[in-house]
């Protein structure tokens, strides 16, 4: 069984429906346990024990919004050693760029380290069913990829 954590942050519901629509990617491969939480309710038990992480955020000032960086915060050092090159994907909704966002999270997560398998999915403006697809794409790449143990 592959144990999926989706973590986000939303504050206008953009990154939510990204959220929902990767939780779906990852719901339709076979095995797979979904936790589903906001940032800032996640724990530090539920980074350890997952065996994959989505992390969605809006880019708030040119960078990941505060409550993605609160949940770093507080478990980057309980953390160490204990999740060495664990899975991860990103997923974005800017108002017209993301890459700040982007750059932020991949930066931390070398820290931890996480391992990135999939290329983010960026939202530029409004949310569209293509983007939606992407996302379902990646959450059933994460959880399929998980449950078969290639990464
Ligand atoms: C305080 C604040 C700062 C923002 N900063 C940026 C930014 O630096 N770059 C960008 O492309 N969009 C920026 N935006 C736009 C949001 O990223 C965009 O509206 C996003 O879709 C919001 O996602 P949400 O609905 O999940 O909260 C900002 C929005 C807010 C409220």
């Amino acid at each position: 069984m592959a144990k999926i954590l989706i973590v986000y942050h939303s504050q206008t519901g953009n990154t939510e429906k990204m959220a929902k629509a990767v939780a779906e990617g990852a719901a339709g491969i076979e095995n797979t346990r979904l936790i589903v939480k906001r940032a800032f309710e996640a724990t530090l038990e539920d980074l350890l024990n997952c065996d994959g992480i989505a992390i969605g955020t809006p880019e708030n000032f040119g960078y990941m919004s505060g409550a993605i960086k609160n949940f770093f915060d507080r478990t980057f050092y309980p953390s160490q050693g204990k999740i060495f090159k664990k899975p991860y994907v990103i997923f974005i909704s800017a108002g017209n760029d993301g890459r700040g966002a982007r750059n932020s999270i991949e930066r931390i997560a070398l820290g931890y380290p996480l391992k990135k398998i999939y290329e983010p999915v960026i939202a530029r403006g409004k949310i569209t069913d293509e983007i939606l697809e992407q996302c379902r794409e990646l959450g059933a790449t994460l959880a399929g990829g998980c449950e078969m143990g290639i990464y």
